[in-house]
């Protein structure tokens, strides 16, 4: 909390001086259907920010705050990167921002890096959107002199992102897809690689949390240290409201401020899937809400209720 106010309170003084901190997109791309990439001005959080971090955002002053992971950083420019889905109605906000627009308030960088040393063969799964800050952080396990063998998934082939980035970054790259529509069909075949090589860690992104539960379950046979980055809900970002607790360990754990990548052989997927949905039912009338109030606005929100 104190964070989000101290960002809003540099809002106020950067509005000011309107060349800096302003959060101002300087780049977006569509990269698939509804999935979007935005580097915007922030020098505080990119002089700052390392792989596995997070920022907050909140879109106008009543608008719900939603963590986003960080994507990538330029220190020179002052400029951080997010790739993010538009799934609700801030993040299609988000989205509908276009290049010279500021986003409201940005707080971060939140949640603990990355642990990035030299383990030696590092398997990297970035999966949907998650492929975005995975790319940040094959860069960074690259850099630290790994062997880095990178597997992107998405849904099909339709949605998957940065392959050409991906593929320069890493010294083997494997695609999958949950409809086999390009690479491997599903995560199985990751059994061939843990067969065939030694691999000495395993990280793994995606919001999607049976498929971390997946990839776990896949390289806990093998022994190797799994380390999966956790999308709870979240809310101050801080440790202060509880909503991002996890279990991990038998221990009760802030995703914000513990995490956001704990060991994931360790998780209680049970209780992590049941507190995910949690306020399914007030985001989609929330979703509905923006997307058609002032037109049959009553009757879908009867719809979203059954
Ligand atoms: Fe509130 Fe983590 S988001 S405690």
């Amino acid at each position: 909390m104190l964070r989000l106010i101290c960002s809003r309170v540099r809002c106020r003084s950067w509005k000011e001086d309107r060349d800096v901190n302003m959060n101002r997109i300087v780049v977006k791309k569509e990269l698939a259907a509804k999935i979007k990439l935005i580097e915007f001005e922030n020098p505080d959080v990119a002089s700052k920010a390392k792989p596995g971090q997070f920022v907050v955002i909140q879109m106008g002053d009543k608008g719900e705050r939603f963590p986003l992971t960080i994507g990538g950083i330029d220190p020179d420019k002052g400029v951080v990167r997010v790739i993010f889905n538009e799934v609700g109605k801030s993040s299609r906000r988000l989205g509908a921002l276009g290049e010279g627009e500021e986003i409201g308030n940005v707080a971060g960088p939140l949640g603990n890096p990355t642990e990035i040393e030299r383990f030696g063969t590092v398997l990297c799964f970035g999966g949907g959107v998650m492929t975005g800050p995975m790319a940040y952080e094959v860069a960074a396990f690259k850099k630290a002199g790994n062997r880095v063998v990178t597997v992107i998934g998405a849904r099909n082939k339709e949605l998957l992102i940065l392959k050409d980035e991906m593929n320069a970054l890493s010294d083997k790259l494997y695609i999958s897809t949950d409809d086999g529509s390009e690479g491997y069909k599903g995560l199985d075949f990751l059994r061939d690689i843990f067969e065939g090589e030694k691999v000495d860690r395993v990280i793994g992104m995606s919001v999607a949390t049976a498929t971390l539960r997946t990839l776990c379950e896949l390289t806990r046979p093998y022994g190797v240290k799994t380390i999966v980055s956790l999308s709870a809900i979240m809310l101050d970002g801080t440790g202060m409201c509880g909503v991002c607790r996890v279990l991990v360990g038998g221990q009760t754990k802030f995703t914000c401020v513990d995490g956001p990548e704990f060991d994931g052989h360790l998780v209680d997927w049970d209780l992590l899937e049941s507190r995910k949905r949690i306020y399914s039912h007030e985001e989609r009338v929330s979703a509905l809400l923006d997307e058609h109030v002032g037109k049959d606005c009553a009757s879908r929100f009867q719809q979203a209720r059954k």
